[in-house]
């Protein structure tokens, strides 16, 4: 969600901290703003998009400081506004704060310091935050002390960063919100280290409860009690070309056409023989059912995945982590907790966890990013290695986070049996980085866009593995093009949705091989064209569509397991080309953000 960043510095600071928002403007571009400090707090806050504090930065002469701070925000409590936009500073601008995450008591807190003689300015909870450290400068306490003091106080979930007046550190907390420092020739803090990687090759991650203090001569973190708490650095492996545009348009297009590179990447020395070979090292013996927790996007590729270790004689559920952590199904020894999760911080994953963990689940973090939290808080961890994405819309870490499940799952279910069925999947893998390039080339989902892009509704079906990507391709539809657009089992149009089907709403549906999943998906396609909806037809031509499909977007045929891989590549370029159509900001999608880490 929300985007922090502090650092250190002279000349340089300004720059900086906006070069740091722009890398964390993807989660949450409500509004911006930063504070510098020397002897007096300098605030900038504006609402919108980056540019709009870009431009004040530009009409401002006055911004000097020693130390810095800055925010990127994806609303919660109160609408973007200016005085809502971080950050926020107490009644006398002694101390100005940015915050991550939601304070659950600040309704109390605000009503006490209301009773002190605070003056609120925004509707925010984070306001809280300075109002209590002022309350302790008030009473003498040095602002180390105020700051210590202040976060006692809170409930909820944080990561904070604050500057004093006439103090040259930068102060910084967490609770359950992420938080990194950058070390290299400055010191940085931050949500996460893609802000980072232009300044630094080397991050330190701060724990739970732990505070750190940044200076132009270092850093030193300490516990709750104030004991140092020595730490390694760990090294970041992206660099910063792997975050740039390059001649794309939009990340997200870029990230489209990552995809081969990005497969190739997560099948790297992954094969021994004829078995596959993970990093993480669940012990398929002792697990005899196997619970995938996730969200949006990462869902989808969970629910891809329960299917596979179903077919493969493993008990699994795909649960949406929201509802797992609020209802759990019962778990017992051998039960496996895989939260699957790109980014590693999603609240309600976490919390998903966080349940497992309580019951004593042996749990995995599936993800994109080392060291997160889901890595840190699970007891094992197996990596996608996607790369950054920076597009709010999920493409290339979906990819990944399907065949990471493929290996995982021939991993678990692996036997003296089923030595050829993996020998067959993993010709078909090396196969797929090449077959996703044929179909960002020859794709014709930009004229397919054309004709559909003023349809007042889209509906996506699939049957067994292509359900999976139905859900997906019509929450990719409407998260960047804000149409309305569902996904649906092929088989379940006829209870219920099909009355919504008219000849204004394009059907997408997947029919690939030719066996009896392929034979009752035609049904249902012929059900729909027989109500006179428009029918698109993602094929590998093994089946005879040409008859009833309006369009055909083609893939390549490869193992049924695989296919889904390539349907979603034409689904992500159709909802890419109909947004570009209608004009959306398709990196930033209204009211969206990745990484959500409120519940
Ligand atoms: C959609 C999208 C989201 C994420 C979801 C979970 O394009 O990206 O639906 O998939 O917010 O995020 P992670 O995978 O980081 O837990």
């Amino acid at each position: 969600m929300c985007g922090i960043i502090g650092c250190t510095g002279g000349t340089d600071l300004v720059p900086t901290l906006l070069n740091g928002l722009a890398k964390l403007e993807y989660r949450g571009y409500d509004s911006a703003g930063l504070a510098v400090s020397n002897s007096r707090i300098h605030v900038l806050k504006r609402e919108g998009e980056l540019d709009e504090l870009v431009g004040a930065v530009r009409d401002e002469n006055d911004l000097g400081g020693t130390v810095g701070i800055g925010h990127t925000r994806w609303s919660t409590h109160g609408k973007p506004s200016d005085e809502n936009a971080h950050p926020h500073t107490d009644c006398e601008n002694r101390v100005a704060v940015v915050h991550n995450g939601i304070i659950e008591n600040n309704h109390s807190l605000r009503d006490e310091l209301h009773g002190l003689g605070h003056e609120f300015e925004s509707e925010t909870d984070t306001e809280v935050i300075p109002h209590l450290i002022g309350n302790y400068l008030d009473r003498g306490a040095t602002p180390k002390e105020a700051f210590r003091l202040a976060v006692e106080k809170l409930e909820g979930s944080y990561a904070i960063a604050a500057v004093f007046e006439s103090c040259d550190e930068v102060m910084a907390t967490r609770k359950d919100s992420s938080l990194v420092l950058g070390v290299g020739d400055g010191v940085y803090i931050a949500s996460d280290v893609t802000a980072l990687v232009e300044r630094t090759d080397t991050v330190v991650h701060l724990h739970d409860g732990e505070f750190a203090y940044l200076s132009e001569d270092g850093y030193t973190i300490v516990d709750e009690s104030g004991n140092p708490q020595p730490k390694t650095g760990t090294a970041i492996e992206w660099d910063a070309e792997a975050m740039a545009k390059g001649h794309h348009d939009h990340y997200m297009i870029k990230e489209i056409y990552e995809q081969s590179s990005a497969l190739r990447e997560c099948l790297r020395d992954r094969f021994a023989g004829n078995f596959v070979s993970l990093d993480a090292a669940a012990d398929h013996r002792a697990v005899d059912s196997v619970h995938l927790v996730a969200c949006g996007t990462s869902y989808h590729a969970a629910l891809y995945g329960a299917k596979l270790l179903c077919e493969r004689g493993i008990p699994a559920q795909a649960h949406l982590a929201s509802e797992y952590a609020m209802s759990p199904p019962p778990i017992r020894d051998g039960t496996l907790v895989v939260g699957v999760t790109q980014s590693g911080e999603t609240a309600d994953t976490l919390s998903a966890l966080r349940v497992a963990n309580e019951r004593d689940a042996y749990t995995l973090a599936l993800t994109n990013v080392i060291g997160s939290t889901a890595t840190r808080e699970c007891d094992d961890a197996l990596y996608i290695r996607s790369g950054p994405e920076i597009s709010v819309a999920a493409t290339k870490t979906f990819a990944s986070q399907l065949v990471t499940l493929v290996l995982f799952v021939l991993q678990l279910s692996a036997d003296e049996s089923s030595r050829d069925e993996t020998r067959r999947l993993a010709s078909a893998l090396t196969e797929l980085p090449e077959q996703i390039q044929a179909v960002l080339d020859t794709s014709n989902a930009e004229a397919i866009a054309h004709r559909f892009v003023d349809s007042s509704g889209n509906f996506f079906i699939g049957r067994g593995m292509q359900y999976p990507v139905a859900l997906e391709g019509a929450l990719k539809m409407k998260e960047i093009t804000y149409q309305h657009a569902e996904g649906f089992a092929a088989g379940e149009l006829k209870h219920g949705p099909l009355a919504l089907v008219t000849e204004e709403t394009p059907v997408f549906v997947s029919i690939v091989g030719d066996d009896e999943i392929a034979r009752k998906t035609v049904s249902n396609a012929k059900e729909v064209k027989a109500r006179d909806a428009p029918l698109v037809v993602v094929t590998d031509g093994q089946s005879s569509v040409e008859e009833f499909a309006d369009e055909i977007l083609s893939i390549p045929p490869t193992n049924p397991t695989l296919a889904p891989i390539l349907v979603n590549v034409q689904y992500q370029l159709l909802a890419y080309h109909t947004a570009r159509l209608l004009g959306r900001d398709i990196d930033k999608p209204r009211n969206l953000a990745k990484s959500v880490t409120v519940e």
